[in-house]
């Protein structure tokens, strides 16, 4: 992501560790444990977190599971909304939550200072427009204190980044992004321009995995499976994208990091990439 913030490229989702709807325990906690420890056994050097998961949850699972933690392992985290009684994800960006959440994720995941903290703006479906600069500017506050190497956004717009980039810089753009859903194509271009990683949550289409004909022909061609295709296409679409799929199952996580080693041929990509045309 930059120089003293170095990847692997295929890192590790941790949202689906926590119960259903990413609320509460998860019903298996040694085995979540086992899958964490799996993932950098396997190499991965990044995981995506966020202390809203659970809450507070997977970032104990992570703590249980790694810490002390490698040198080589950076953990992601995200700030911006919290949990309601519900399981709903409430925005909560005012100066004390944003506060708030930093030490929070400190104390959960066991650290003096985070790796990465992105300001979360948006919903799932998609960025809320509207000034960021209060929030990312309370971030840059809490980077200058010490508590944050560097500063990303989750959920925005071009726009959004050009603003939250007038304030502080940036190592990452966290949205929603796969083989089905390319709102952001011009987005990473740019980013990619300027060296910044984009990091597309729902990279196997999240609670509803892709399904798509071609998507499985390539597949069967290439004698691996649909998510590892949709993960090497990921791979193959801009070389500032980052990878963070989610997954339960130690199977799954093998699956997906396969899904890196594969190259797709030009007809491939051409099939691929008319899904969504
Ligand atoms: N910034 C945001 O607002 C935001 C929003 C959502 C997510 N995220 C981040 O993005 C990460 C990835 O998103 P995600 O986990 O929701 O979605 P995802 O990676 O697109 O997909 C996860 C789903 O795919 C299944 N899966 C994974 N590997 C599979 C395989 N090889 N074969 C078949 N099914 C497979 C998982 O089930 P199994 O458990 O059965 O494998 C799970 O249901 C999250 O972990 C989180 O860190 C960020």
């Amino acid at each position: 992501m930059t120089e003293d913030l170095t990847v692997t490229r295929m890192g590790y989702g941790a949202m689906q560790l926590a119960g259903p709807y990413v609320f509460g325990p998860p019903a298996d906690r040694n085995a979540a444990v086992s899958i964490l420890r799996e993932a950098v056994a396997l190499g991965i050097t990044h995981i995506d977190t966020a202390d809203a998961y659970g809450p507070h949850i997977t970032n104990q699972i992570i703590k249980e599971a790694l810490h002390p933690y490698p040198d080589s392992l950076h953990i992601v985290t995200k700030v911006g909304s919290v949990r309601d009684a519900e399981g709903g994800w409430p925005p909560a960006r005012a100066p004390h939550q944003l506060r708030q959440a930093v030490h929070d994720n400190l104390k959960n995941l066991g650290l003096d200072t985070l790796d990465v903290v992105n300001l979360r703006v948006g919903g799932l479906q998609g960025p809320t427009p509207g000034s960021i600069a209060e929030p990312f500017t309370v971030l840059a506050q809490l980077q200058r204190e010490g508590l944050i190497k560097h500063l990303g956004l989750s959920n925005v717009n071009a726009e959004q980044i050009a603003e939250a980039q007038s304030i502080a810089p940036i190592v990452c753009v966290q949205n929603f992004y796969n083989l089905a859903h390319r709102g952001d194509d011009d987005l990473i271009d740019s980013l990619a321009a300027q060296g910044i990683a984009y990091v597309p949550f729902f990279p196997l289409g999240g609670f509803s995995p892709l399904q798509s004909d071609k998507l499985r022909s390539v597949a069967t061609r290439l004698n691996t499976t649909p998510m590892a295709v949709a993960l090497a296409w990921l791979l193959q679409r801009s070389p500032n994208i980052l990878l963070i799929p989610g997954t339960s199952s130690v199977a799954h996580l093998r699956e997906n990091i396969s899904g890196a080693t594969l190259t797709l041929s030009e007809d491939d990509l051409t099939n691929l990439n008319s899904i969504v045309s």
